[in-house]
């Protein structure tokens, strides 16, 4: 390749293409990542004001009247994941 061949490169077809690919993956990616948002906790008397994890597991574990998941992860946190419910009476987590 001479001196002259390098200075004059100029977007080809391969590259276009390969442009468009990369722009879709991103663009999926960024449109993707909203519909993975975890489920807030509802913001009801309840969970407004249940403040620690033993409470919320009463309701939540599997005996409970509303179980997680079989798969649900055994985080202690659950405002880590799940959005706190506005007003909530706990300490900001
Ligand atoms: C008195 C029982 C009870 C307690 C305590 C309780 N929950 Fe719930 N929770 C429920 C019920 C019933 C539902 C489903 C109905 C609804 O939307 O209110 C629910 C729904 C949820 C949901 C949404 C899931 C869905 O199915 O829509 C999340 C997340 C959640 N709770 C997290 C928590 C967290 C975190 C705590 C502790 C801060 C907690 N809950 C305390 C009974 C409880
Ligand atoms: C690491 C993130 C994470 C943490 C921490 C977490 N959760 Fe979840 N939770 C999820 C995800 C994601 C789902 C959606 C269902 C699934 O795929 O497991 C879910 C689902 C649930 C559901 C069932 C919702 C439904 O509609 O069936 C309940 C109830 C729940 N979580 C309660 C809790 C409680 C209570 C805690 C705290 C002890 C907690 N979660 C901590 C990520 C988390």
């Amino acid at each position: 390749m001479t001196e002259q061949q390098k200075n004059t490169w100029k977007m080809g077809k391969r590259d276009m293409v390969f442009l468009a690919i990369i722009t879709a993956v991103v663009v999926i990616l960024v449109l993707g990542s909203t519909d993975r948002k975890t489920i807030p906790v509802p913001n009801d008397e309840t969970h407004r004001n249940t403040t620690a994890r033993a409470q919320c597991m009463i309701c939540h574990d599997a005996a409970g009247v509303r179980p997680q998941p079989a798969t649900h992860t055994k985080m202690e946190r659950c405002f880590l994941c799940h959005t706190q419910p506005e007003g909530w009476a706990g300490a900001p987590q």
